[in-house]
């Protein structure tokens, strides 16, 4: 088999010279290196320290005829297995946000369907402000990882969140973001089967239409992200969603909630489930198997039943896991609802989150772990915050 193709764009932040230490971390981890130096990255470090690190012909510019005709910015993504910015700028993240393509850097990045590891560094009040988070967020959504940077003491004698993580845990999501990172062989959670459900399901009123609900999947998908990460074998079963499979992980596609109920059955049996999908509670009791028309008499009238509750079936099923968690969507009395929940559905631990704002697709969530001995709020946190905090907390009581 090949070995990887990296292709690292190094942006213009004193932390470029921690790309010349990746380089060599990359190149030791048996994969092949080219770089795209960006002008601002040129202010910091030269071209010929990439060249002779990563022993390959170092791109700075898209005006270059000889390159546009030898290697072109298309074959310079095509030929990469992952697209690594490191550092990735403030600026270089808004323009990956607005698909701006202003440079070969950036050109690379709107001509390419490789994925994209963005490793962010910049000041904090840079990192912190409104329009990097939100850049930051499209970019999630719209598929690129991008790595939380490190907090610390920073190059421009403030502290806070902003300095570019070590190479060495770069490089390490650099495998994860490869799928290279060995299942269950590493990490705090190694040797443990999780079973996650995330996403909506889509009960079918007719071969055209259904009855669904706004969740994106997203909450569930960076749980089973963190899960991967710390080392889990995970089994992510997902409704219908418009989101990439993170690394390291088996994926199984549903659509309805009585499908999700035989694909948990199926992949039982597990140390852990964490059901963070919102199961439509009924379907139509019968779907029309064409095309409901337009008669111009009576409307059509929907019959609902019950689905089956998952969460509920797998607390009392003999192959329940040891730990079982649960999600409750409330619009009030969120506490309240969802400590009734845990009695009511048997389960270990509810996730209670407030649904009544834009939390449903949104990239925040502010959660209530809710279990038999109390309850830890959490702020409102970015959802793979969220995802990691829960995973550390569960790690911690699994060990
Ligand atoms: N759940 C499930 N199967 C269902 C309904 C819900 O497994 N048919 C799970 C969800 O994945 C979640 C938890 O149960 O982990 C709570 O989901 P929620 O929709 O909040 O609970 P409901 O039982 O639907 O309660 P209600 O609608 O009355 O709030």
């Amino acid at each position: 088999m090949k070995p990887p193709h990296i292709l690292l764009i190094v942006g213009g932040g004193i932390a470029a010279y921690k790309a010349c230490e990746l380089i060599r971390l990359i190149r030791k981890a048996g994969m092949s290196v080219r770089c795209v130096l960006t002008d601002g990255g040129a202010q910091f470090i030269t071209p010929m320290t990439l060249a002779a690190l990563s022993e390959n012909e170092v791109f700075t510019t898209l005006w270059d005829l000889k390159n546009e005709t030898e290697m072109g910015h298309i074959q310079l993504s095509r030929e990469a297995d992952l697209i690594v910015v490191c550092p990735a700028t403030a600026d270089l993240l808004a323009k990956m946000a607005a698909g701006i393509s202003d440079s070969l850097a950036t050109t690379v990045l709107l001509a390419t369907d490789t994925p994209v590891l963005a490793v962010p560094a910049m000041n904090v009040r840079m990192w912190q402000h409104a329009a990097t988070q939100r850049n930051v967020a499209r970019l999630r959504s719209d598929g690129v990882t991008v790595v939380d940077p490190d907090d610390g003491a920073m190059a421009c004698g403030e502290y806070g969140p902003g300095r570019l993580p070590e190479p060495v845990a770069i490089m390490e999501r650099i495998e994860a973001a490869l799928g290279r990172r060995p299942i269950g062989k590493a990490g705090p959670l190694a040797g443990k089967r999780i079973l996650i459900t995330a996403g909506p399901t889509h009960e079918p009123i007719d071969p055209v239409r259904y009855i669904a609900n706004r969740s994106s999947g997203r909450q569930g998908f960076a749980i089973a992200e963190a899960a991967a990460a710390m080392g889990a074998d995970v089994q992510l079963i997902s409704g219908p969603v418009h989101l990439p499979t993170p690394p390291g992980m088996t994926r199984i596609d549903v659509e309805t909630a009585r499908e999700m109920a035989a694909a948990v059955d199926a992949t039982l049996p597990a140390d852990i489930a964490i059901l963070v999908a919102a199961v439509a509670d009924w379907r139509t009791a019968d779907a029309a198997e064409q095309k409901i028309k337009k008669t111009g008499g009576a409307l059509p009238v929907l019959q609902l039943a019950e689905n089956p509750d998952i969460l509920a079936g797998l607390a009392r099923d003999a192959r329940r896991p040891a730990l079982l968690v649960g999600f409750a969507a409330e619009t009030e009395n969120v506490i309240e609802h969802a400590q009734a929940k845990l009695a009511r559905k048997g389960c270990d631990w509810i996730v209670a989150n407030d649904v009544s704002g834009d939390v449903m697709g949104g990239s925040e969530n502010a959660v209530h772990i809710v279990t038999a001995d109390g309850v830890e709020s959490w702020s409102n946190l970015p959802k793979d915050q969220v995802a990691r905090k829960l995973m550390e907390k569960i790690a911690d009581v699994i060990r």
